[in-house]
């Protein structure tokens, strides 16, 4: 079974037309005036790109792990549909789940359920997408708007308690589980990610999928925009980094995954920035083979 992962394609259109609130006008600041909007200049294009260059490989269903936009906008939450396209209609082939950005002030509620939700199992979270091939998706959603210095995540208790009762269930043990959210469980050091940035109950999710009675294949995230992939307790954890972003050497993976093995192979796939086109990351530290049962 063939997975694509992508994450962070940050549809970014100004000016704004969703409202003027403070924390969005914080981050056109940000865009304009410290260059990060030089990360996302013409993502647009790469997104249609990447979405085209996934239809090619041939894969069984692709997963984007959040922050379809930059600050939340209907325009940008609009454009993110027009650009997965009929793609909308096809949950059997495509899960999206939201990022803060698509979640980024009070404002932008019910934005992304509008156009995304049938991707997410009418985003009611957590979402159980069991997949024909043996694979089971496992969403979770930490998205939430917050203030204007603050972009950390949130699982919260009742959605824990319900994560834990699915995989704790006898039923996924002979499936490839996947946990997939938008914040990492730890920063590419192996140290937690900062408090206005990191998910907040980090440490009772690592505590919740390390558990014995749970079956977790991997977790697969997004959020920080530089990939990586590194164990939290027992379980391999995947992030895909940013799939547009200028500002590094942007992409996406491709896993090639035994369900019955419980095996899974990496192949990375980058932004020729030249040649403007989708490649195989040859050489890549993410393109190894991971056995996921411990
Ligand atoms: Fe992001
Ligand atoms: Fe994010």
């Amino acid at each position: 079974m063939k997975l694509a992962h992508f994450s962070d394609v940050h549809v970014t259109h100004f000016p704004l037309s969703g409202g003027f609130a403070l924390k969005r006008l914080a981050a056109v600041a940000s865009y304009s005036l410290a260059g990060r909007g030089k990360h996302f200049e013409g993502s647009d294009a790469r997104i249609a790109a990447l979405l085209e260059h996934v239809d090619a490989q041939g894969v069984d269903h692709a997963l984007c792990t959040g922050d379809l936009t930059g600050v939340s906008t209907a325009a940008e939450l609009q454009r993110a549909a027009e650009l997965f396209g009929s793609r909308l209609r096809a949950p059997e082939r495509f899960t999206v789940i939201p990022g803060n950005h698509d979640r980024y002030v009070e404002g932008a509620s019910g934005l992304f359920e509008q156009h995304f939700a049938a991707l997410c199992e009418g985003a009611t979270f957590p979402a159980v997408k069991p997949l024909p091939s043996g694979v089971t998706l496992v969403l979770l959603d930490a998205a939430r708007p917050t203030s204007l210095i603050d972009s950390s995540g949130l699982i919260g208790e009742a959605q824990r308690s319900k994560a834990l009762s699915i995989l704790s269930d006898p039923s996924l043990r002979g499936r490839f589980v996947i946990v997939a959210l938008h914040y990492g469980l730890l920063r590419m050091t192996g140290h937690r990610d900062s408090r206005p940035h990191g998910l907040r109950d980090d440490v009772e999710l690592m505590r919740l999928l390390d558990r014995d009675d749970v079956t977790v294949d991997l977790v697969l995230h997004g959020h920080l925009h530089r990939p990586f992939t590194l164990r939290a307790g027992r379980r391999h954890v995947v992030n895909a980094g940013s799939a547009t972003d200028l500002h590094m050497r942007c992409g996406y993976n491709v896993y090639d995954i035994d369900v019955a093995a419980h095996r899974v192979g990496i192949t990375r796939h980058w932004w020729n920035r030249e040649a403007g086109r989708y490649e195989p990351d040859v050489g890549h530290a993410l393109n190894v083979t991971l056995d996921t049962r411990p």
